[in-house]
């Protein structure tokens, strides 16, 4: 790696102890405004403190973000679907790499589609994202993306994160499994768990726990922080399970401690909203 991929990619992965806690925002890019993401700069800003790094696209950071704050970017580049189209697997590159530099991204994210009509569309865009990626120092995470009909096992997340690795991918986001260690050992590169749909906190909770004692980096979560009725205490207690190895009841005492000490639950808004997704 030279100086510049390096230096980014630290960003992401914590030298200190190899792990990352990448808070997801990136859901609107084709759900629209999902669940207690309508209004992203509300979301955002309370958990920025506690996230090593931000998911999210062009639009949310350009207008939700504020410049000045010191927070890396892992930009998603790709896109082109909705929830109400034809095919989620058909995206493509939707941001270039001019303006990922412009953006001054840390990563770049992209999802492929293993398994998938689009397979090999978005198979080729990972190629391409890492040439680009390479030749200006940024380094690209593959999301390996689950269609509905696919089984998400150690054999089929196995095969899409090897698949995304050999295509040059610097870091893979994929899903726990049972059996993940194998998934992690037959991947060269860092593997990140996404939290996925919101479970209870001492689920998800489990969830990243599991996820780093088997092997991963760290976890790329969303739903499980902010669709929590606490987003706070709920980032706090994953970054202690990221970063300082606490196990699932430390970290659950410490959502609770953080919990007591807020007045109300964030308050949902009723507004009509697209089927989430998984
Ligand atoms: C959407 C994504 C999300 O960033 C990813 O799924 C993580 O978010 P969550 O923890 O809510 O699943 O890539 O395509």
């Amino acid at each position: 790696m030279d100086w510049g991929m390096k230096n980014r990619f630290s960003k992401i992965i914590r030298p200190a102890d190899g792990r990352c806690l990448m808070l997801a925002v990136d859901h609107g890019y084709f759900l629209g405004p999902t669940e207690r993401l309508e209004d992203p700069r509300k979301t955002v800003a309370p958990l920025l403190p506690y996230a090593d790094s931000l998911m999210l696209t062009r639009g949310v950071l350009r207008n939700c973000v504020p410049a000045e704050r010191d927070v890396p970017i892992v930009l998603r580049v790709s896109g082109g679907t909705s929830i109400v189209g034809e095919d989620l697997s058909k995206e493509a590159i939707t941001t270039s790499i001019e303006e990922a530099i412009r953006l001054n991204a840390s990563c770049l994210a992209l999802s492929i589609f293993v398994g998938s009509k689009y397979e090999h569309q978005t198979l080729a865009s990972l190629g391409k994202l890492v040439d680009e990626g390479e030749k200006f120092g940024i380094p690209v995470l593959a999301v390996t993306a689950v269609g509905k009909e696919m089984g998400r096992d150690a054999r089929y997340l196995g095969l899409a994160c090897r698949v995304a690795a050999e295509l040059g991918a610097h870091i893979v986001k994929t899903y726990y499994c049972e059996n993940f260690e194998q998934v992690v050992e037959s991947c060269p590169v860092p593997l990140v768990v996404a939290g996925g749909k919101k479970l209870p906190e001492m689920d998800a909770l489990k969830l990243a726990h599991d996820s780093v004692t088997h092997g991963a980096a760290g976890v790329d979560m969303g739903r499980n922080i902010w669709q929590s009725d606490y987003p706070v205490p709920m980032i706090k207690a994953v970054k202690a399970i990221v970063h300082d190895n606490a196990d699932v009841k430390e970290a659950y005492s410490i959502f609770t401690r953080e919990k007591a000490g807020k007045k109300e639950p964030q308050k949902v808004k009723a507004v009509a909203r697209p089927a989430d997704f998984d």
